[in-house]
């Protein structure tokens, strides 16, 4: 089972800071983001993290290469502390495909079909940090319960703040686990089914792959995951499990940037 990373966008909110670090590579604490959401995966029964790279992201190979010549000079140097930890880094099972173009979630998701197969697969957005590493076992036990379906991760979010947000439509069939009978993408507060908004953690049937073949480009010319979720849910049961904003952070503003940076310096 893979743990696929889409970390191939264009980093647009934060430019021109991402002109020449990649969004997923800003620092977050003492690493850069992607390095939690590699753990992450890791920590969980995916034996590999595949990155979905763009060509000019070459920060992000970088960091995750060995690099003999620095480890050696870090020990003559009595840095062995350092020289482990670059070791290590160096040293995780991650793999990298390419998006050419930044055409859209879905799109990036589909460049790693070749590397997930017939397995069912996790999808975690490299700008989202869940540090306590606990969220994709319980998404795969909701799975597990359910024969082996599709789940999404839901994080409650302000009803004011609904419009912002994909949101969720089901019904709850057991405390924190829905569910799922439709998807809607930034509904006005007053036609919102739930305030349950997509948050960025999947894990996916195979045929996610295939279905997202078939989706049209929408706005701006990019393949939309949520058009694939939508798709399976016809075929296929999907659940939602609810997670706590305290356990999720995103890091894809500048403001969710510094208050993710303070929520994790905080706690230590
Ligand atoms: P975001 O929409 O948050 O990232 O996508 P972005 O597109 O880089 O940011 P803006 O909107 O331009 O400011 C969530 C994750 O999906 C990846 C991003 O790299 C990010 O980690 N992504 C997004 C892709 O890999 N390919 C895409 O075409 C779009």
């Amino acid at each position: 089972m893979k743990a696929v990373i889409p970390a191939a966008g264009l980093g647009t909110r934060f430019l021109p800071a991402t002109k020449a670090v990649p969004k997923e590579m800003l620092l977050v604490c003492d690493r850069p983001a992607i390095q939690y959401v590699v753990e992450e995966g890791l920590a969980s029964d995916a034996d590999e993290v595949v990155i979905v790279n763009a060509r000019t992201k070459q920060a992000i190979e970088d960091h995750f290469a060995p690099d003999p010549d620095l480890v050696a000079l870090l020990r003559e140097r009595g840095k062995d502390a350092y020289a482990d930890e670059v070791e290590r880094v160096g040293n995780l099972p991650v793999s990298f495909v390419y998006q050419d173009e930044a055409l859209g979630l879905g799109h990036a998701v589909l460049c790693a079909a070749d590397k997930t197969g017939a397995d069912p697969f996790y999808v975690l957005l490299g700008d989202v940090l869940v540090p306590d590493n606990e969220m994709l076992p319980a998404m795969q036990k909701v799975s597990d319960q359910h024969g082996g379906a599709s789940v999404i991760a839901v994080m409650p979010v302000a009803d004011e703040e609904v419009d912002r947000f994909g949101v969720i439509a089901g019904i709850e069939v057991e405390p924190g686990v829905w569910k799922v009978n439709g998807l809607v993408e930034k509904p006005p507060a007053e036609e919102a089914p739930t305030n349950l908004a997509v948050f960025g953690r999947y894990l996916l049937t195979p045929r996610i792959m295939e279905l997202l073949r078939e989706v049209k480009p929408g706005v701006g010319g990019e393949i939309q995951l949520t058009d694939a979720l939508d798709a399976l849910l016809q075929e296929e049961e999907m659940y939602a499990l609810v997670v706590s904003p305290k356990d999720g952070f995103d890091t894809g503003t500048r403001e969710s940037w510094l208050a993710t940076n303070n929520a994790l310096a905080a706690k230590g």
